[in-house]
């Protein structure tokens, strides 16, 4: 096959252009050819509500003290959403176990602040719907005018102040798991609020920490990522469609490289969510051994555990949570009940203090919430080192993938033009035969020589709907 070149088709391209102009827009197919070739080097940027980011890459939120100002602040300089968790922050706090809520609200204020003044690029916030303070930081988050809030671990659909959340430019985001939950979500905004969230994010199967799933959906087939990137999709359309609105569709959970990367965009996404890749870097806000627990563990390391919150996570497996699954209690004290959910009575472990155990480096004393791809992680590198990667891979991916089509295509184009080509040539041929024919008043021989016309225009008409077919797909992929 010939090796594609951008010159090469556009100069193919233009030979057509005299023959089939006016049935389809073959001069700006060429131009788009042509835009793409100098554009190849961009990533696709990521709209979400009224911000744009220009890297399609979300930073997942993790809770705990992982994800705060430093990380939230380097990732947003480089393009992408940075987010800060709410999720256990009052643990960062010293007068936590004196007040849990007003702890909570101090440190969520300040690190929001604190990122602030380090970058001018998007700062979003994780918030878990379903802990006892949302409401209370979801005002902080709103009084601090974030750009945009990650709702995950519940459904957000009562008591969202909508319209003030609209006034502060602050975009809405639930976190899902299914279609189904989407729709839920979105079919009881119209109602209640007269408008719809900004888009979702999909967690899915293989993300660290809590999952939206039961253990034993994790490894069918209609709850893979891609599978359920399309699904959505679907829904999101349809309310696009309704509301003449842009919708970000951000997909997570195992994305690991720029070729990941590609591949959840292709199927249909607008940007990924990534934690986990996040974790092993310089600015993430965990302490030095939270991260080399990364880059230390195998495979067979990482596992699922049956949180005390009652739902099914993903972390390193250790001794610690050995002993708490055979019945071993670790003290602790809850003064403070942040979740309602939680069984704290009959827990072997309180979760937030086992967590922050670890964002502070005493791994023995709790464990390491992680996504199942962080056995792949050989060192702790910069966020700036890591995007760096993610592009490269992403645009390589990304040439490799459109080269192949395209490469196809032109052979196929050329293969046709050819054909397209004799073919005039045998129509002109029957043309003349048929106009001799004529004038010797053979009827016998005029209507044979017309039927073999009738057929070579036949076949040049054919051969030119092939073309552009062929030349209509070439243009969408030159625009992807
Ligand atoms: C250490 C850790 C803590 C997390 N904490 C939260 C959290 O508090 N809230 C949440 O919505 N998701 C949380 N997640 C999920 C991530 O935000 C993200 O969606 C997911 O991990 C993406 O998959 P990946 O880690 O394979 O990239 C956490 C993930 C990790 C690894």
């Amino acid at each position: 096959m010939k090796t594609f070149n951008f010159d090469n088709m556009v100069i193919s391209l233009k030979q057509f252009t005299k023959t089939v102009e006016k049935s389809i827009p073959v001069k700006e197919i060429i131009k788009q050819i042509e835009f793409n070739n100098i554009n190849k080097k961009k990533l696709p940027q990521l709209k979400i509500g009224n911000h744009i980011a220009s890297l399609p890459i979300v930073q997942g939120g993790m809770g705990v003290g992982i994800s705060l100002s430093s990380l939230a602040s380097a990732v947003a300089n480089e393009g992408g959403v940075g987010v800060i968790a709410a999720n256990g922050i009052g643990l960062l706090d010293n007068d936590y176990y004196k007040d849990g809520d007003a702890a909570s609200v101090r440190a969520f204020r300040k690190e929001i602040q604190i990122a602030r003044k380090k970058t001018k690029g998007i700062i979003g916030v994780n918030i878990m719907v379903a802990i006892d303070n949302f409401k209370k930081m979801l005002d902080v988050a709103i009084e601090e005018a974030v750009d945009v809030v990650f709702m995950g671990a519940g459904l957000p659909i009562k008591n969202i102040p909508v319209k003030k959340m609209r006034e502060k430019n602050i975009a809405i985001v639930p976190i899902v798991s299914s279609a189904r939950a989407t729709n839920l979500i979105f079919k009881m905004w119209s109602k209640i609020y007269n408008d719809i969230p900004d888009g979702v994010v999909l967690e899915g199967p293989l993300a660290g920490g809590h999952l939206g799933y039961e253990k034993d959906q994790l490894d069918k087939k209609e709850y893979q990522l891609n599978h359920l990137v399309k699904e959505i999709k679907i829904t999101l359309d349809g309310y696009k469609k309704e509301f003449k609105r842009e919708l970000a569709l951000i997909a997570g959970g195992g994305v690991y490289t720029g070729r990941d990367i590609y591949e959840t965009l292709n199927s249909g996404a607008d940007a990924v969510q990534m934690a986990t890749r996040f974790v092993a870097t310089d600015e993430c806000d965990a302490d030095i051994r939270f991260k080399e627990a990364y880059v230390n563990c195998k495979k067979s390391d990482i596992g699922l555990i049956k949180s005390p919150v009652g739902m099914v996570g993903r972390a390193i497996r250790n001794d610690f949570i050995r002993k708490s699954e055979e019945g071993i209690k670790h003290n602790f004290n809850c003064s403070w009940k942040c979740l309602s959910t939680c069984k704290a009575n009959e827990a072997n472990y309180c979760i937030s203090v086992a967590l922050n155990n670890a964002r502070k480096g005493q791994i023995d004393k709790g464990f390491v919430f992680a996504g199942s791809s962080a056995y792949r992680i050989k060192e702790i590198v910069s966020v700036k080192a890591l995007v760096s990667e993610l592009k490269k891979g992403y645009l390589k991916a990304k040439n490799v993938e459109v080269n192949k089509s395209l490469n196809q295509l032109l052979s196929k184009i050329q293969s046709l033009y050819d054909s397209y080509q004799d073919r005039l040539k045998i129509e002109y041929r029957c043309k003349k035969a048929y106009e001799k024919a004529l004038v010797s008043f053979n009827d016998v021989a005029i209507e044979e020589v017309r039927k073999q016309y009738k057929k070579a225009k036949a076949n040049v008409i054919n051969t030119q709907l092939l073309l552009e077919e062929k030349l209509l797909l070439t243009w969408k992929i030159a625009l992807s």
